[in-house]
């Protein structure tokens, strides 16, 4: 696979972002209703434990950009993991588990709308997610060699930490800012 591009970046943010924060925050997420989930998931910082598993390769994704149901399976899988093995320690893997299904998406709300399959594997393959890159030529995002991938949200997103995506937060690396 391409080592993500923007790691280093994404890394400082962790950084200054996440600075003693650990896993437990998600606890509130138990005694809430799904929308104050969702609300929930949209606003809380990702736990540094996440940043570091699954952060290594590309960025920690917010778990409300899936449902559930795909964190399960995405999480049931991770020795092939998209052609890598993105295997856990035991301990780490429930933590990380938690964290996800606790702060997942529902079906129907931001990029879940319209979704065709119950638990997918990419948010890059949301029919919601393509609605909004459609206007997007390659040259800006796949043959762009500071993007690479659509995976790589956080090469234009700047603000995908907190799970928000603004548009006047992108900046498109050799582009600048986008307006839809
Ligand atoms: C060893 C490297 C590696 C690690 C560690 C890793 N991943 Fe991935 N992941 C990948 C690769 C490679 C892709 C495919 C990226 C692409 O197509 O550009 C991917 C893609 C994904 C996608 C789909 C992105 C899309 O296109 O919508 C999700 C969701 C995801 N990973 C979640 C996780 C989670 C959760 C963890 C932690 C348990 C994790 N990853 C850890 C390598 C890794």
């Amino acid at each position: 696979m391409h080592t993500v591009v923007t790691r280093g970046r994404w890394l400082v943010a962790c950084g200054l972002l996440m600075s003693g924060i650990y896993f437990g925050v998600s606890a509130l997420g138990s005694v809430a209703t799904a929308s104050d989930q969702a609300t929930m998931a949209m606003k809380g910082p990702v736990p540094a434990g996440y940043a570091r598993t699954c952060g290594e390769c590309h960025m920690a994704y917010p778990p409300v950009l899936l449902p559930a149901k795909s964190w399960e399976t995405l999480m049931a899988g991770l020795e092939y993991h998209f052609d890598d093995n993105a295997e856990l320690l035991p301990d780490e893997h429930a933590k990380v588990l938690k964290y996800l299904i606790s702060h997942a998406g529902f079906e129907g709300q931001g990029l879940l709308q319209k979704m065709q399959t119950k638990a997918p594997l990419r948010i890059t393959q949301l029919p919601e997610f393509r609605h909004e890159h459609d206007e997007l030529s390659a040259a800006m995002t796949t043959g762009n060699p500071d993007v690479i991938s659509m995976s790589n949200c956080d090469a234009c997103n700047q603000d995908t930490a907190l799970a928000r995506f603004e548009e006047e937060m992108i900046d498109i690396p050799g582009f600048g800012p986008w307006e839809d």
